[in-house]
């Protein structure tokens, strides 16, 4: 593909911001989409729209290539993301690239995995080219434990059981690649880090690269969801608890070599995180706890 025009959502979120760089640098014209009116992106020709108001997609739509979809996790996120899907092919998007999570799947327990598994059925039957990024539960989303880590601790019900966690700014690098390259076309792709790695080892991780003693702290469902009640709304507190369930089954411990294949070079392993996010978890505590989906 020739220098195309790429339409970015959540530009402003984990992992869009770093998409918006990494399509930069593979010379893709970035249109990167935010509710937020005059706050300019740089590198990009900013888009105002909200994933709420069609006309508003349907604008921010006109005239691009590719579009990257990726939306919050709200209780209607599904709706959403399929109402895009639509927009953008009646728009004659060429390619939508979208992203799901690991082990999508319509009959899965735990529900965000199903609200993935519906909209990647959507849009398969769409018609539209199309290609799926499945990652697996984000590096950073250890940012969102900096506030007892800044004590020398944090806690989750997963035990000791290994999770092949990934780093967003892979995520986005492979979506950029996959965005400007062929031969990416109607496949799905599974994205992990190289290695499935326990809390605890986390956490011994977390020590070695800040230099302090961070200790992981097994806790039960109910220890959690007391610790984050009235922080999280309830139905996200649930699923939040689902999926950590799901990680604790030992179900998303897989590694899969797609990061490398599709970028040319290694994903980054949960020490690199640890090296490059060190003073995220040294500096001020953050609001809460656990973990923001
Ligand atoms: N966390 C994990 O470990 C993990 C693992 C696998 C998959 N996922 C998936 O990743 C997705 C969420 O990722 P995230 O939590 O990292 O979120 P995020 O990408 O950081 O999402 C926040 C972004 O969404 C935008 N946004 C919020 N409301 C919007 C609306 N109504 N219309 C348009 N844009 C809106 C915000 O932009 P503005 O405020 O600038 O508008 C912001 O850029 C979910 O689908 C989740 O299932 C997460």
């Amino acid at each position: 593909m020739n220098s195309p025009t790429v339409l970015v959502t959540g530009a402003t979120g984990t992992v869009g911001s770093a998409l918006v760089t990494a399509l930069r640098s593979r010379g893709a014209t970035v249109r990167a989409m935010t509710r937020v009116p005059d706050r300019p992106i740089p590198g990009a020709e900013t888009v105002v729209a909200d994933l709420r108001e069609p006309a508003s997609i349907a604008r921010a739509l006109d005239g691009v290539d590719a579009a990257f979809l990726n939306s919050p996790s709200t209780e209607d996120a599904a709706a959403l993301q399929i109402r895009f899907a639509d927009l953008a092919h009646e728009a004659g998007v060429g390619r939508l690239v979208l992203l799901s999570q690991y082990a999508a799947r319509p009959d899965s327990p735990v529900r965000f995995l199903r609200w993935h598994a519906e909209v990647e059925s959507h849009v398969q039957h769409l018609g539209l080219d199309r290609t799926v990024l499945r990652p697996n539960l984000y590096m950073q989303g250890m940012l969102g434990f900096a506030g007892t880590i800044a004590q020398g601790w944090f806690g989750a019900p997963i035990g000791d059981v290994p999770v092949s966690l990934v780093d967003t700014r892979d995520i986005a690098d492979t979506a950029a690649v996959v965005l400007t390259s062929t031969g990416h076309i109607g496949r799905t792709y599974t994205l992990t880090g190289p290695r499935a790695v326990t809390h605890p080892r986390i956490a011994e991780v977390l020590s070695e690269a800040t230099g302090r003693v961070i200790s992981f702290h097994d806790a039960s469902a109910e220890q959690f969801t007391a610790a984050l009640a009235g922080q999280l709304p309830p139905w996200q507190l649930s699923g939040l608890v689902e999926d950590y369930a799901h990680y604790a089954r030992g179900e998303a411990a897989e590694v899969h070599p797609s990061v490398e294949d599709i970028t040319g070079r290694p994903a980054r392993d949960i020490t690199d995180f640890a090296r490059d996010y060190a003073a995220a978890f040294t500096s001020a505590a953050s609001p809460t706890e656990g973990r923001s989906r």
